[in-house]
């Protein structure tokens, strides 16, 4: 692989079985792809198409029925490609009571910084995305978490 592919998926296929492995969807077929470090990359399709499990294929999260997935050379399951993978879901699970400072600083934790490394990119981080004003309010109050909690009330 070459050493600039930060994905690269090859023959990929994701086929969905039932209960008694009978084949219920062919989501995914024959899919190559390469992305390279710096690349910014869209999937586009009409829904159903495959767009989500391919997704969850290189998150690590399912795996193909066949062919290979690669993140920075790596299974996607493995810890040392996680570390290094940002993802940023539809719907956030953000701890809505925790403040902005201590969701980054925990999120900074699981990825194993150190504490006082982690202090140091949570306030270069606030400051860059303009929210260090606001670093000490929970982010339950944000803006797309009020949004969540109304959609669902819905
Ligand atoms: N867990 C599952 N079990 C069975 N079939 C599934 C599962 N997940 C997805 N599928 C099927 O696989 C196909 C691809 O679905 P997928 O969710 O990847 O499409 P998508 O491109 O993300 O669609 P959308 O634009 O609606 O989000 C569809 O036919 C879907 O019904
Ligand atoms: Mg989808």
């Amino acid at each position: 692989m070459a050493e600039e592919n930060v994905i690269e998926l090859k023959g990929v296929e994701k086929t969905f079985r039932d209960f008694w492995m009978r084949p219920v969807a062919e989501a995914v077929r024959g899919l190559d792809l390469e992305v390279a470090r710096g690349d910014v990359f869209g999937l586009i399709g009409p829904n159903g198409s495959g767009k989500s499990t391919t997704i969850k294929m290189i998150l690590g999260l399912i795996r193909p029925t066949k062919g290979t997935v690669r993140l920075f050379g790596l299974d996607p399951r493995a810890k040392a490609a996680r570390a290094r993978l940002g993802y940023l879901p539809e719907l956030s699970h953000l701890h809505p009571f925790l403040t902005a400072e201590e969701t980054v600083l925990y999120y900074a934790g699981l990825s194993g910084m150190k504490r006082q490394e982690a202090r140091r990119r949570m306030l270069e981080l606030l400051e860059e995305l303009k929210l260090a004003h606001v670093r000490r309010r929970t982010v339950g109050g944000f803006s797309k978490a009020v949004w969540i909690r109304s959609a669902r009330a819905r």
